[in-house]
């Protein structure tokens, strides 16, 4: 085990080392015990993001279960008061969150007697009647490997619930935002869609076509030119556009459902655009759980591609993260890296020196700037 000099040194009490972080004097710090009595411990209102994931409800082995058996979450055997202790814990952080900060929230579920549990969900709407927000329900498609059951689908994902304290709250969309890859260009005069779209085909589907009436072709025309006007002038990069009877929808047909059908039915055609100012990204992120500290940690550790959405997203640039469930230290290094400091707790002396280590390795030359 690492002796780190932070961790042993006995006269820098966690006050000490949370009001430094707060005050900017440091840019991270790891505290040692149980989450909800450090809690306590952080002033009201100080944090702007939290991102975390507690222990399982009775899925996996920890190496403090004998130490901290009283403490230690996920060990419950009525599921009600796993959800309760979680609630109870997520009660400070609220205290602790900035009236427009957001918590992050990782949770995998259970089969109990085959019995799906549905731990995440119970957790969310205990949290719900709690008072949190919920803003949205990621599913996390791990693309795991095949397993052991053959009668039933093959389980692949985890949530991270992202909540809320209040109605507004700090959003950062254009930190998030897919940006295009490549821009609309003009090749020999005439714009060029970022996949080398120019609309000719399309004004030749329009021409061609015994479906449109004559003045829905016209205003086919005409909003084909309005879309080209627009790449011209940079505010989208491409487009696709689907004709009434040129192109089978790929939607719904049915025009009560989809309104992609109904744009057709109505008007003759669509398009579908992608803005130069980017799209958000969708709630089912498909991020591989590959980490190599997992290695040296018994615990699930957040792969940092899972990490950059939350933190770019909802803290602001030098802002601080929590982690009250910090295991090897992965959301505290993805924070300092992102230019945010970082707090983490966890009750694991070895895991909290693990992320130590881990902070000094990916910060090499510049850590001591650091504290
Ligand atoms: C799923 S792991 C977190 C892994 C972490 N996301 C990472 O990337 O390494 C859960 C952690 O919660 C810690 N833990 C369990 N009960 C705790 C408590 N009451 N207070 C603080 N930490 C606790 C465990 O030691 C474990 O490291």
């Amino acid at each position: 085990m690492i002796e780190t000099e932070q961790l042993t040194k006995k006269d820098i009490k966690n006050s000490k080392l949370i009001s430094s972080v707060l005050a900017g004097e440091r840019r991270f710090g790891f505290l040692l015990g149980d989450c909800i009595e450090i809690l306590k411990e952080i002033p009201d209102e100080s944090i702007d993001c939290v991102i975390t994931s507690p222990p399982y409800w009775q899925l996996r082995e920890y190496d403090v279960k004998d130490e901290h058996q009283s403490v230690l979450i996920g060990y419950e055997d009525d599921p009600n008061d796993y959800v309760k202790n979680l609630v109870t814990v997520f009660s400070q952080v609220k205290r602790v969150l900035k009236p427009d900060g957001s918590l992050w929230l990782n949770l995998g579920d259970k089969f109990k007697n085959k019995n799906l549990m549905l731990m995440p969900a119970r957790v969310a709407i205990a949290m719900q009647d709690d008072g949190w927000v919920l803003r949205g329900d990621i599913i996390w498609d791990q693309m795991k490997g095949t397993q052991s059951a053959q009668d039933r689908m093959r389980d692949v994902y985890e949530h991270v619930y992202h909540f809320v304290k209040t109605r507004k709250y700090f959003f950062d969309a254009d930190a998030v935002k897919i940006k295009p890859q490549k821009n609309a260009s003009l090749v020999n005069g005439s714009i060029t869609s970022a996949t080398g779209v120019t609309g000719k085909k399309y004004k030749e589907h329009i021409a061609a076509s015994t479906v449109l009436s004559e003045q829905e072709k016209q205003n086919a025309l005409n909003a084909l030119d309005e879309i080209l006007a627009k790449m011209k002038r940079g505010e989208i990069v491409d487009f696709r556009m689907t004709i009434r009877g040129a192109q089978r929808s790929y939607h719904s047909e049915s025009t009560k459902i989809s309104g992609r059908a109904k744009e057709l039915e109505t008007k003759g055609y669509f398009f579908l655009m992608m803005k130069s100012s980017g799209f958000m990204p969708a709630d089912v992120w498909r991020i591989v759980p590959e980490d190599k500290w997992r290695k040296d940690a018994h615990c699930a550790v957040f792969p940092e591609e899972l990490l950059q959405t939350p933190i770019n997203g909802t803290s602001r640039p030098g802002g601080i993260v929590l982690d009250p469930f910090s295991g090897t230290g992965s959301t505290v290094c993805a924070a300092l890296k992102l230019g945010r400091r970082g707090i983490g707790i966890d009750l694991s002396k070895s895991y909290l020196d693990i992320s130590e280590t881990r902070i000094k390795e990916a910060f090499n030359g510049t850590y001591k700037l650091l504290l």
